[in-house]
């Protein structure tokens, strides 16, 4: 039997939150069960959602050559993403205009897409060229309406977005203030690192929610508050985007390089903060194969070499971040140049609503990407992928891999323990004994304002008061 009481001491007391600091509460509210568990729930969503929203479809980088295409499925829809010249990219429904085969599947590269049923054909910027004993039409089959159905696309930050509603708003004002305010972390020049995915036993929310929140971090990844963990994450609503990042921390940043141990009865602990990033940055690299980078692990491993012992947390990061950027620079990496106050407002831990989340760091950045798999409530296609920095022509070759087993160690652990939790939420949440999710009002906002955005697109399932 599984042994609780480990957890016993990691449960932290109300928290002090600091008079000066600015956070963002919203009402308590309750999420109905139905928006994660009711077929008739997700046939609306498919309608009034996925039918309505600006989606990030795949990345530039997978389409570079003209010709190079990847189809997107999303539900019962395919879009086809095709490039049809140097600057230019297509989107297309991935639909014979015959009888409504599928035209393609996967990525590749075409010339023309050919209609495997009876072979009617089209150029890759859409126009039929070829209809199978088009004669027996008469003349009522015209460019227009034999041309393939287009979709709206767009780009932005090195993704190409679709949506497929005729009248959809322009990208840049959907996205907005996101993309005002990640715009200065140039994601547009990140490529992969690595990409993988899975199905999960749970609706997309159920999985996207895994990581649209940090206030679960000390109880599912202990092992990362071993240095002082976190104990509150402030959240921000931004348009009908939202981000949260770390508040009040107990450990050594805030703290004047004092933590406490929680292996250790919660002992004070001084740490050597020089040693201690180090330490730090390897977990991260180890438990989540993101979030920092082999420049940052260099550097931190010089610190010991480089600052004097008792140097304060502060200077050690700076230092840190300093020697980084050079050592980048120095192999034609460039940092983006971001003023420290616009760092702040920019947050950390964005979920761009309906489907992504977007954690951005100055020269990497660690993405989800979650989506129903067909019309099942219980079932989603969920990708976690890293881009960064790299030098020109030293962009590692990465294709997506999938990796079916959640405890797969391909996986990293800390992805491991979040994945572990969504299949539980998603039977939990069917039980007779549960009203409905209580996210936290201050520390969980983003999980409340995608709920009433989503209520809003799907004129259903708005959080309702906590009586
Ligand atoms: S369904 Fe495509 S050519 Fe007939
Ligand atoms: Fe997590």
């Amino acid at each position: 039997m599984k042994d609780e009481s480990a957890f016993a001491d990691l449960a932290f007391e109300d928290v002090e939150i600091p008079s000066t600091m600015d956070y963002q509460t919203v009402d308590p509210a309750r999420i109905p069960a139905d928006a994660y568990t009711s077929e008739t729930y997700a046939k609306i969503e498919n309608e009034k959602l996925w039918g309505m929203v600006w989606q990030a479809a795949c990345r530039i980088e997978e389409i570079p050559e003209i010709g190079d295409y990847v189809t997107y499925d999303i539900m019962d829809e395919s879009i086809i993403l095709v490039r049809t010249g140097e600057d230019s990219i297509k989107a297309y429904y991935n639909v014979c205009q015959h009888r409504g085969r599928r035209l393609t599947e996967g990525a590749g590269n075409a010339r023309q897409f050919v209609c495997g049923f009876h072979g009617w054909r089209w150029k890759i910027t859409g126009e039929s060229t070829f209809v199978n004993d088009r004669k027996g039409y008469g003349d009522c089959l015209t460019d227009e309406n034999t041309a393939l159905e287009t979709v709206h696309c767009d780009t932005w930050g090195g993704w190409v977005w679709i949506n497929m509603d005729p009248d959809c708003e322009p990208l840049l004002d959907y996205l907005q203030p996101a993309a005002r305010l990640l715009g200065p972390y140039e994601l547009d020049k990140m490529r992969y690192r690595w990409r993988q995915w899975l199905y999960f036993p749970c609706n997309w929310k159920t999985a996207l929610e895994a990581f649209n929140e940090s206030h679960h971090a000390a109880i599912t990844h202990p092992q990362l508050s071993k240095w002082g963990g976190t104990s509150f994450y402030t959240c921000w609503s931004e348009g009908k985007h939202a981000w949260h990042g770390p508040g009040v921390s107990d450990g050594p940043w805030r703290a004047g390089g004092k933590t406490v141990d929680f292996e250790d009865n919660r002992q004070e602990v001084t740490w050597d903060a020089r040693k201690m990033v180090a330490e730090q940055l390897h977990a991260i690299m180890e438990g989540v194969n993101s979030c920092t980078t082999d420049t940052f692990l260099n550097a931190a491993d010089r610190l010991v070499d480089e600052l004097p012992e008792g140097t304060e947390p502060g200077a050690v990061m700076a230092h840190l971040s300093q020697s980084a950027m050079a050592d980048d620079a120095a192999r034609g990496v460039d940092w983006p140049q971001i003023d420290p106050a616009h760092q702040l407002e920019a947050g950390h831990d964005w979920h761009i609503f309906p489907n992504n989340v977007i954690l951005h760091g100055i020269s990497f950045a660690l993405c989800y990407r979650s989506r129903p798999n067909g019309s099942d409530p219980n079932s989603c296609i969920f990708e976690v992928y890293v881009l960064e920095r790299y030098p020109e022509g030293q962009e590692p070759k990465t294709e997506w891999d999938f990796v079916p087993d959640p405890a797969d160690k391909r996986w990293p652990e800390v992805l491991q323990q979040d994945f572990a939790n969504m299949p539980e939420v998603q039977r939990g949440m069917k039980s007779r004994g549960f009203k409905g999710a209580r996210p936290n009002p201050r520390q969980e906002v983003a999980v409340l304002h995608f709920h009433k955005t989503l209520s809003e697109y799907i004129g259903l399932g708005a959080p309702e008061p906590i009586e």
